[in-house]
């Protein structure tokens, strides 16, 4: 039997920190995937292959024993891959494969593609299926450990169901809303600065609220107001022209707010600034910053202009799609 599933990475269209704190976010799924392919075998043996390297272990009483891993990034995966194995009683061995279009560390939420798509594939081999809805629940405590102990999960939210969510999470209780299918072109630069999410999420942005609690909360309320706004325009069957203008303009007021929070960085600017004097409506950071990606909002005409000044910086640039499929399951026998 084989099991192929697969889970969009993220980028945050608003309101990426804040949403740490309870405050609102919109996220969209682009079309970059991370695919996992399990395959049945006879025996207890399980492995896991990955560009990071593998996992191997063994399969006795319904628990996973005796782990060897190649490279201790993966260990938070062979915690998650147990957990899973153990609490879903998978009975017999077997072995995957993880394939990524989403780069490691850029922001794209590779890691929770990767939590997304292995759940799926463990899940319906052990027989069961999870509604897609209830993904969050399962894998937000790994999310957290990956954060360095604060997370919003709103990647799990947009990796499993797709399309753009606008998210609050407010203590344990989440409110989320699948905004409309509104086409926008974005053009994506990954920096190729790592930009690991527990450097801002665990260290600075604490540590920026212990010195100036109230500057950082009233541009959290900032940051709040630009996502209310935005959810009317993207709740929206179509945008017109006017409106997509706003939309850029709302982009690049996030990211002013971001920049006094000391959270972009020069190649991210770099890169902002190309992409607006070449015409984009407006572009940002994405995710944790730092490094990592940023994004331009642009109408298709201006599309080739944008995505080649913003590769005069150096950084790796591609043109995607938002709004796809969340988490995709195929079984064959
Ligand atoms: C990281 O990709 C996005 C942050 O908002 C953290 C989170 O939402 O968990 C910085």
């Amino acid at each position: 039997m084989k099991i192929i599933a697969s889970a969009p990475g993220n980028i945050f269209l608003f309101g990426e920190h804040a949403s740490v704190y309870g405050y609102p976010a919109i996220i969209a799924s682009v079309d970059r995937r991370t695919t996992v392919e399990l395959t049945g075998i006879l025996g207890n043996n399980i492995s896991l292959h990955s560009e990071l390297g593998t996992i191997e272990a063994e399969l006795k009483d319904g628990k996973l024993i005796n782990e060897v891993i190649s490279n201790p990034e993966l260990e938070i995966i062979y915690f998650f891959m147990k957990q899973t194995v153990e609490n879903f009683s998978v009975k017999s061995g077997f072995r995957v494969e993880v394939k990524s279009q989403i780069p490691v560390g850029s922001g794209m939420s590779s890691s929770t593609a990767v939590l997304c798509s292995l759940f799926g594939a463990l899940t319906t081999f052990a027989g069961k299926s999870i509604d897609h809805q209830d993904y969050f629940d399962y894998i937000f405590p790994i999310q957290r450990q990956i954060h360095g102990g604060s997370a919003s999960g709103n990647e799990i939210i947009s990796s499993s169901l797709g399309g753009f969510n606008y998210i609050k999470k407010e203590g344990d209780d989440v409110k989320k809303a699948q905004l409309g299918n509104v086409e926008l072109n974005v053009v994506i630069a990954d920096s190729l600065i790592k930009s690991p999410t527990k450097n801002t999420v665990a260290f600075h942005v604490p540590s920026l609220i212990k010195r100036r609690k109230d500057d950082v909360f009233a541009k959290f309320d900032e940051i709040g107001r630009i996502v209310d706004e935005a959810v009317i325009l993207l709740s929206k069957e179509r945008i017109v022209k006017e409106e997509e203008k706003q939309l850029g303009n709302l982009i690049n007021l996030n990211q002013d707010v971001l920049d006094k929070l000391y959270l972009s960085h020069p190649k991210l600017d770099d890169c902002i600034d190309e992409a607006r004097n070449a015409g984009a409506l407006g572009a940002k950071l994405s995710g944790s910053g730092w490094g990592g990606i940023m994004f331009a909002l642009v109408k298709s005409a201006y599309e080739d202009k944008v995505k080649s000044r913003m590769e005069a910086t150096g950084a790796k640039v591609f043109a995607t799609k938002t709004g796809v499929e969340g988490v995709i399951v195929k079984i064959e026998n």
